[in-house]
C-alpha cells in the first residue's frame, strides 16, 4: 500500500507499483467481464446520459479498464466520431481491445496513457469519462487538472468514485477483516483508495480546484451478488490491487481463516449459497 510519505518523496515509485499491481490482476478483471458489466451497468449509464455525446464527438476515457464505459460512449458518437480508451496498465488496454472485439465496437482507438500526464493535446476532446479510479491515483488534483485541459471549453466530465465503505461491504469488509487479524495496517486517509473521494466536500474542493464547475453529484446504487463462496473468494483475490496480493500472499491456514471470517462478517448479505451485496457510487458530471 501507498503511504502519504512515500507519495511525497517517491511519487514515481509509488505510480510504478500501482501499474503494476493493475497488470497483474488484469486477467482476473477480464475473466469477472460479463458479471463484473451486468451488475455495474447503471453507473455507466448514468456517466453516458449525463455526458451526453453526440454524433460526431470525440470522446476519452481514462483509466478504461476494460473500457465498457466507453463502448457505451462509442454507440452515441457513431461512425463519425471516436471514442479514445486509455489506461495506465499496458495489460489493462490488451484486455480492453480483446473487449472491445467481443462487443463489435469500431470507433474505438486503444492508448496506454497516465491520467496524472496526459500524451494529449490541449482542448482536444468533446467528453471525458472515468468510472472508478480518480481516488486510486497518486495525484488527483493533477490528474483532473490533466483532464481540464484536455476538454474543450465546456466540454463534459462524468465520473464515478466509491461511496463511503459502509455502504459497499462487498469491497470493504475483507480489508476489514485483514486489518482486525494484523496482516495489514489500518487504511491510511490520506492515501489513495477506493473510498478517498467518498466525501462530496472532496469531490468539490478537486473539481473545482482544477477549474471546473460546481459538481453534480448523484448517488448510484446497484447490487453486486455472488453465486457462492468461491465466487466471492475469486473476486477478492484476483480484481483487488488492494487486497489481492495480500490474499494471495497469505499462508494456507491464515488464508483458510481469513476466508471464514469474511464468510462471517459478510452473514447480513448471506442469500442462497452465496452473497448479494449492495453498492453505492458517487456519481459526478461538470464541465
Ligand atoms: C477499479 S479499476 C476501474 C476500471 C474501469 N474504469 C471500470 O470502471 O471498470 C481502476 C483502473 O484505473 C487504472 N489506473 C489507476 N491509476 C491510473 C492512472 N494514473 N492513469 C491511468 N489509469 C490508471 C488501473 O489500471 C485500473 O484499470
Amino acid at each position: 500500500m501507498t503511504s502519504p510519505g512515500e507519495m511525497a518523496t517517491q511519487p514515481e515509485a509509488a505510480r510504478q507499483r500501482s501499474r503494476a499491481a493493475w497488470d497483474a490482476i488484469a486477467p482476473g478483471w477480464y475473466s469477472e467481464r460479463e458479471e463484473l458489466w451486468k451488475t455495474s451497468r447503471p453507473v455507466s449509464e448514468w456517466m453516458v446520459r449525463r455526458l451526453d455525446p453526440q454524433p460526431g464527438d470525440t470522446v476519452l476515457e481514462l483509466a478504461a479498464g476494460l473500457g465498457d464505459t466507453g463502448f457505451m460512449a462509442a454507440r452515441r458518437v457513431g461512425e463519425t466520431g471516436r471514442v479514445i480508451i486509455t489506461d495506465f496498465a499496458p495489460e489493462m488496454v490488451a484486455a480492453a481491445r480483446r473487449r472491445a472485439e467481443e462487443v463489435g465496437v469500431e470507433n474505438a482507438e486503444f492508448r496506454t496513457l497516465d491520467a496524472e500526464r496526459m500524451d494529449l493535446e490541449t482542448d482536444s476532446v468533446d467528453g471525458v469519462l472515468c468510472r472508478w479510479a480518480y481516488m486510486l491515483m497518486i495525484d488527483p488534483a493533477t490528474a483532473f487538472a490533466e483532464t481540464r485541459r484536455v476538454l474543450k471549453p465546456g466540454g463534459r466530465l462524468a465520473f464515478s468514485v466509491w461511496a463511503a465503505p459502509e455502504r459497499n461491504p462487498g469491497l470493504s469488509l475483507a480489508s476489514r477483516v485483514l486489518v482486525e487479524l494484523g496482516h495489514i495496517p489500518p487504511p491510511d486517509p490520506e492515501a489513495p483508495g477506493a473510498f478517498v473521494m467518498a466525501d462530496p466536500r472532496r469531490i468539490r474542493e478537486l473539481v473545482v480546484g482544477a477549474g471546473f464547475a460546481e459538481p453534480e453529484i448523484e448517488e448510484v446504487s446497484f447490487r453486486r451478488p455472488f453465486a457462492d463462496q468461491d465466487d466471492y473468494w475469486r473476486f477478492l483475490t484476483e480484481t483487488s490491487s488492494a487486497l489481492s496480493p495480500a490474499l494471495r500472499a497469505l499462508p494456507g491456514e491464515a488464508r483458510s481463516a481469513v476466508r471464514q471470517r469474511v464468510h462471517e462478517a459478510a452473514q447480513p448479505y448471506h442469500f442462497g449459497e452465496g452473497y448479494d451485496f449492495p453498492a453505492v457510487c458517487m456519481n459526478v458530471v461538470t464541465h
